[in-house]
């Protein structure tokens, strides 16, 4: 195969690599996405299901004809459950804001089906990706293709937007960056099942069991998670275990009851925060989770991903239609300062809302006051749902 000349060469067809592939063609700008996963893969990996309404316009550009506003629900708030007392939290009243339920696996389709009919070329199920000279203005990304094709792609620039597992982020050279991680001591089990929504709204609780997280996908499916040891194995848990644990978790004298249904998914999801500093070197700038994961609480992953996007598009196409490299230097400066806001919101959401299990008396309490000091107080209200909802940008 023919070395491929672009703009910019994007590591990574997930949600990220894709939006910004989209942006850039907006503009113009040429680029070449490669993915180690198949396009079904992606469609069937379950994430999480709440985009800020900052996500949800950028999903209104030009020709990505998103379903998010027509299959996707508008929720207007969140009900945060303390030892089985509800406290809804409603966000037009409180912030002028919503969220959107729309799955990222739903988004993912939308935006790969949008890329295609760019006639931009888009290289799933490649092996061996190898990128290198990011310290000059000609960097490269090579893999062998599906078809078992050597690939080799020559831009400007590269983006990896290929998780924190990708190989895009150990380019940059160890004396250049700096790692900052946390380990929570949980995990969260996650479940999708065949049920009517139990609430209109997503259910956060907090209890003497630990978390459980009542979320929804349709009419007809919805998804719930509970707090976990790290070391679970979903085969463990049948059915109706499952049921009564995570019943246990949100009952309370309003006498509310979950609707339950088949199981048709179980897994035990990892929980860490980790923030990769600087997200450029050179030509090559990481967006997503190969520069930053956050724990799931609060369903920051995507949001945050899109956030870097909306910082990162305007300077790549600053810097190649207006050949103004300058536009690129503050893109990590930028897009952290929006990190450590979800990173901090994240990890408070999670303290608030868990029980640790190996924590002394006083946290466990000092945790509660922290939760009640919020839900009691309109000004703690307000914090939670701007946080919740999404910051203005910077
Ligand atoms: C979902 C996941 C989250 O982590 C969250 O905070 C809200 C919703 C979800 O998968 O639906």
């Amino acid at each position: 195969m023919p070395e491929l000349q672009t703009d910019v060469a994007i590591v990574g067809a997930g949600p990220a690599g894709l939006m910004l592939a989209h942006l850039l063609h907006n503009a113009g700008i040429d680029s070449v996405v490669v993915d180690n996963r198949s396009h079904d893969d992606i469609a069937h990996t379950h994430r999480a299901g709440i985009l800020e309404a900052g996500s949800v316009r950028m999903l209104g550009a030009d020709g990505v004809d998103s379903r998010v506003l027509t299959a996707g629900h508008r929720h207007d708030g969140i009900d945060i459950r303390v030892d089985g007392i509800s406290h809804p939290l409603d966000f037009p009243s409180l912030v002028g804001e919503s969220v959107w339920l729309y799955p990222q696996n739903e988004i993912f389709v939308d935006l790969a089906a949008a890329r295609a009919r760019t006639s931009r070329p888009t290289f799933f199920s490649v092996t061996d990706t190898s990128l290198g000279d990011i310290g000059t203005e000609r960097p490269w990304v090579r893999a062998t293709t599906a078809d078992g094709d050597d690939l080799r792609i020559s831009a400007r620039y590269v983006v990896g937007a290929d998780g924190s597992r990708g190989p895009c982020r150990a380019m940059i050279p160890a004396e250049r960056k700096e790692k900052f991680f946390h380990e929570y001591p949980f995990a969260w089990f996650g479940i999708l099942c065949e049920a009517p929504p139990s609430h209109e709204v997503l259910i956060y609780s907090r209890s003497e069991r630990g978390f459980a997280l009542i979320s929804q996908r349709s009419d007809t499916v919805q998804r719930m998670y509970f707090q976990t040891p790290p070391d679970t194995e979903a085969a463990d848990w049948s059915e109706d275990r499952i049921w009564t644990e995570l019943q246990a978790r949100v009952a309370g004298p309003d006498g509310f009851e979950l609707k339950t249904g088949p199981i048709i998914d179980k897994t035990v999801l990892p929980f860490r925060s980790a923030v990769h500093e600087p997200m450029q070197h050179g030509s090559l700038f990481l967006a997503g989770d190969s520069a930053h994961t956050v724990p799931p609480t609060g369903a920051k992953g995507l949001n945050l991903a899109f956030a870097d996007v909306s910082v990162l598009a305007p300077a790549l196409i600053s810097a190649m239609t207006h050949d103004n490299a300058e536009a690129l230097s503050g893109y990590s400066q930028a897009a952290t300062r929006r990190v450590w806001k979800a990173q901090n919101f994240s990890y408070q959401m999670t303290r608030m809302l868990h029980t640790d299990p190996d924590q002394d008396a006083f946290e466990t309490r000092r945790s509660l006051g922290e939760l009640r000091s919020m839900l009691e107080s309109v000004h703690g209200r307000r914090y939670l749902a701007e946080c919740y909802t999404g910051w203005p940008d910077d």
